[in-house]
């Protein structure tokens, strides 16, 4: 059997020759940390009643590092004393040749160590008194030297005050023989190996108690980050609303999808360069559903179905451009036109993803961000079915009451902006963009003509920085963001009665 660890067997060695002993004395004399003596009396003490152990309270002096410099340098009021020549010296000067005048003046004035007199517009300060005996220095330097009873208590609590010193609570254990007192302890095992088990010596070995109030070790796992929480409720809330999720794992789309399937015109000032970052290698993209193709291009320059579309040349080098997507309505694009394809039948889609413009960078816009994006897909849906959809889903947010305001996008008629109002912030702010899909989208996908789609879409930096009390994006997102805050950021749970984190906003 293996022998106790050395700290252990010293600690019983010490004990055999001595009646009693204090751990705090025991952990000067081996020369180790306090706190490795108390473990090693634990681990005595789950042995069995080697040692008899007590708690013990002590009441430690120690100065502050202030307080040290003050032992070595003397007090604020005895440096001042010391600045002050035998001839005098302008309080302009003194200020300038001492640092932290302050404390030291004005306890040297009330000590009647110095005096000022009046010159001109300055002053003139000079000694009142021949020498001057530092007391506090004295005091500090006995305290250091492990002399503190020398220094009576009131003065103690004056330079508690002062910031000078500080009062320790130390507990300690007193040792003395328990009643199964030995020098010579198995060390009981903490495993039972397949060798016990197989030679059967697990029969005579000790085996240590468990122990039930040791605390776990920290599991050094991942954290989610802010967005990625907020993620996961607005997940929840589609889901408890019957959405399905739509794959929205290609952050690079065409022209095609991202704007002319969605009746977005080619010379919508939105394709420009400024606001979409286009992709020069591929550059692109050139399978597309030829039939479907047609159509879109028959829409867009000559119209149809009742309507009189762009008048304008359609040209698919334009359609074929590569590019960051600008938004998930996108992928809402290709997923109804495979609805279409594939028989129709009334759907519900989400997603939250992300998508990248060309902006100018600054505390609350950065070129990329997250969108959180519902469509639902059914026969002869109207507005009032997206208004009455729209507060259900912020319903679920905490957010109950809403305003709609008339907006456009060249995919859907009409189009409204949503607001809602935030008791914490106190007024209306914008929280998403909504419409009914235009015919001329949904009719050259194939989709029947009693059919309608509403959709709605929102940011998710937005509610998270709101959420979370942040109003700098770039404390949310990109390489300067504190790790630590991701790591301390509470699980995200919007509230259910209530308005959207009226309990963290410290805007
Ligand atoms: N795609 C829109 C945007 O980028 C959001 C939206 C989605 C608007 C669906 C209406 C319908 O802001």
């Amino acid at each position: 059997t293996e022998m106790c660890s050395d700290l252990t067997e010293r600690v019983l060695l010490y004990l055999d020759g001595h009646e009693r002993v204090d751990t705090l004395h025991l952990a000067v004399l081996f020369r180790v940390d306090h706190q490795k003596v108390i473990g090693a009396v634990k681990s005595l003490q789950a042995v069995g009643d080697l040692v008899s152990v007590e708690q013990m309270v002590h009441k430690e002096w120690k100065l502050t590092d202030e307080g040290r410099k003050v032992a070595e340098n003397g007090s604020h009021e005895a440096i001042v004393y010391k600045a002050v020549p035998l001839q005098g010296i302008l309080l302009s000067d003194l200020t300038n040749n001492v640092p932290d005048l302050k404390i030291g003046f004005s306890k040297a004035m009330s000590y009647g160590w110095i005096k000022v007199t009046k010159q001109g517009k300055d002053s003139l300060v000079t000694r009142k008194v021949e020498s001057i005996t530092d007391v506090v220095q004295e005091h500090l330097r006995d305290i250091l030297t492990d002399n503190s009873s020398q220094v009576d208590d009131e003065h103690k609590q004056v330079y508690c005050k002062r910031k000078l010193l500080q009062e320790l609570t130390i507990r300690s254990y007193q040792l003395t023989k328990g009643k199964d007192f030995t020098i010579s302890v198995e060390k009981a095992q903490s495993d039972l190996t397949v060798e016990m088990v197989a030679s059967g010596s697990w029969r005579e070995e000790k085996f240590k108690p468990y122990n039930l109030d040791a605390l776990g070790a920290p599991l050094n796992c991942g954290h989610l980050h802010p967005l990625l929480r907020l993620r996961a409720e607005f997940r929840q809330i589609f889901l408890e609303m019957g959405f399905t999720e739509m794959p929205t794992n290609n952050y690079i789309e065409n022209s095609f999808w991202n704007f002319d399937a969605l009746f977005q015109p080619q010379q919508h000032p939105a394709r420009d360069a400024h606001d979409t970052f286009f992709i020069s290698n591929p550059q692109i993209s050139s399978h597309f559903p030829p039939e479907y193709l047609q159509k879109v291009k028959q829409v867009h320059s000559k119209g149809g179905y009742g309507s009189q579309g762009y008048g304008c040349d359609w040209k698919i080098e334009e359609a074929q451009k590569n590019l960051l997507r600008t938004h998930t309505t996108a992928v809402s694009a290709r997923m109804l036109y495979l609805l279409a394809k594939e028989g129709f039948k009334p759907s519900k889609y989400f997603s939250i993803d992300r998508v990248f413009r060309n902006e100018t960078l600054d505390a609350t816009h950065l070129a990329e961000f997250h969108q959180v994006e519902g469509v639902i897909a059914d026969y002869s849906l109207t507005l009032g079915d997206l208004i009455g959809t729209l507060y259900e889903f912020f319903n679920k947010l905490g957010i109950t009451k809403l305003q709609f305001k008339p907006a456009y996008n060249p995919y859907t008629e009409p189009s409204m902006e949503v607001f809602c109002y935030h008791a914490g912030l106190g007024k209306w702010i914008e929280v998403g963009n909504s419409g009914i899909f235009r015919p001329e989208m949904l009719l050259p996908m194939g989709l029947p003509e009693d059919v309608n789609v509403i959709a709605w879409g929102l940011s998710l930096e937005r509610p998270t920085m709101i959420k979370y009390g942040l109003n700098n994006i770039r404390d949310l997102v990109g390489a300067k963001i504190d790790l630590q805050m991701v790591h301390n950021s509470p699980l995200c749970r919007l509230e259910k009665n209530g308005t959207l984190g009226t309990d963290v906003i410290q805007m």
